[in-house]
């Protein structure tokens, strides 16, 4: 009997402890949980607040346009948020824009350093510059475009496809001015929203294709993600919407990705566009190259001035062109110190996205400010990407030189220690975010 009691006693023993195991993993989890809440309602008060002072700003507009009571700009127009990059104040080591901090082909600055009064005075032929994009690019001059930059090239595939009705469709977090230029339009946007991973939405963009997508954007690799999509995520969705300009952004396109370039004038709807401002090192030169089918470039120059494009970057062009040894020298650090980046965040378990560009995004939580002042104040520039979709408490660095990288990690490290910073969890707060595609006027 007495054994009897003993064996129910110790079956009962091992119960509670079982329980109480148990309980203290619930508690664990239940903690977890109200932190994730927490975050999430910070995130709700941010959005809430910025929505807040959209309509200030609205109710501002309203007032003056009363006021005034004459001229009024488009609605598209007045409705458009406004995009200030902070470009003021940018002394220091760069590393805050992706631009290439290590220079540009010294070749480039000896002709700059020959420019003559003709180059300046007289009105530029953008033609001849297209020959010779074109035969580096193995295209016809039909199927290139030379532009203000990539900028100007999404403005003219707007301006050319976007009626009031039509829709384009982006993947967020991404470049903003896809975005704007098509809202200007007066068109819709319908935007899709990555995963936690931050990956390329690739069925999600597939699914929210309708007949009156016309235009779809996307840039791989990504920015401020450095995520890609793969060729044949890019092509599936090219030949999926057949009634519209599909634009691949190819900025980055030397630090990682596969280019859809062999497909230029077999895929008639698809466009490809290529920057002088990365990995050439020409961000202040503006130049870009809008690639296409020949008939739809044809259309695209209707609306394209004649003379966007400088004189001064026309005649620099064959140099940057020809001077394929600085842009590989230029990537091979790149690729180097991307690597060493990514593992100094590996090594200290702070979370962030593999790249395949010349930038990484992390995660720093709560010390996202007090990281990028704390970056500033030591000389080095780094980007605040809190606001993008998706990337609240992250920060956008880019990699530069090999001796910048050098720089950079050390100043990091020591920047990490004087803001006490600690690791923090990224909240699994997408719950929270329109996964679905949501549409915006
Ligand atoms: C994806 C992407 N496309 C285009 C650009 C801008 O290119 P450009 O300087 O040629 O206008 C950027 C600049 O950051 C970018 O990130």
């Amino acid at each position: 009997m007495v054994a009897l009691l003993w064996i129910l006693l110790v079956v009962l023993w091992g119960l509670a402890a079982i329980l109480g195991f148990k309980l203290r993993g619930i508690n664990r989890e239940r903690k977890e949980l109200e932190k994730q809440i927490e975050e999430l309602e910070k995130q709700i008060e941010e959005g809430e607040k910025q929505l807040e002072e959209g309509e200030k700003q609205f109710e501002e507009i309203e007032k003056q346009r009363e006021a005034i009571g004459g001229l009024r700009a488009r609605r598209a127009v007045e409705t458009l948020k406004e995009y200030h990059p902070p470009l003021g104040g940018r002394e220091g080591l760069r590393l805050d824009f992706n631009e290439n901090v290590d220079g540009c082909s010294p070749r480039v600055l000896e002709l700059l350093r020959a420019t003559t009064a003709e180059t300046l005075n007289k009105y530029p032929e953008r033609e001849p510059g297209e020959l010779k994009v074109a035969a580096a690019l193995g295209l016809e001059p039909a199927q290139v475009l030379l532009t203000n930059g990539v900028d100007e090239a999404i403005h003219l595939l707007a301006e050319c496809y976007l009626e009031p009705g039509d829709e384009t469709l982006v993947a967020v977090p991404t470049f903003s001015m896809y975005e704007i230029y098509a809202l200007a339009t007066g068109s819709a946007v319908r935007t899709v929203q990555a995963n936690e991973a931050l990956e390329f939405p690739y069925e999600a963009m597939l699914g929210a294709i309708t007949p009156r997508t016309r235009m779809i954007c996307i840039a791989s690799p990504n920015n401020p993600t450095g995520a890609i999509a793969t060729r044949e995520q890019l092509l599936a969705i090219v030949q999926a919407a057949p009634q519209a300009a599909v634009l691949i952004d190819e900025a980055y396109i030397h630090f990682g990705g596969e280019s859809l370039l062999d497909q230029i004038g077999v895929l008639d709807n698809l466009f490809i566009c290529r920057t002088f401002s990365k990995a050439y090192g020409l961000a202040g030169f503006r130049l870009g190259a809008l690639l296409g089918a020949a008939g739809q470039l044809h259309m695209v120059r209707r609306v394209a001035s004649p003379y966007s494009v400088n004189g001064v970057v026309l005649t620099c062009l064959q140099a940057a062109l020809d001077d394929q040894e600085y842009i590989a020298g230029y990537v091979e650090q790149v690729l180097e110190g991307r690597a060493k980046l990514e593992q100094f965040y590996r090594e200290r378990r702070i979370p962030y996205w593999p790249s395949q560009a010349n930038f990484v995004l992390a995660y720093f939580g709560d010390f996202r400010q007090a990281l990028v002042a704390e970056m500033r104040r030591r000389g080095i520039l780094v980007r605040d990407r809190n606001a993008d979709p998706g990337c609240a408490g992250c920060v956008r660095i880019t990699v530069g030189n090999r001796a910048q990288t050098e720089r950079l990690l050390r100043e990091l490290s020591e920047a990490l220690a004087a803001i006490g910073f600690v690791v923090q969890q990224r909240a699994a707060n997408f719950g929270a975010l329109p996964l679905a595609a949501k549409e915006t006027r």
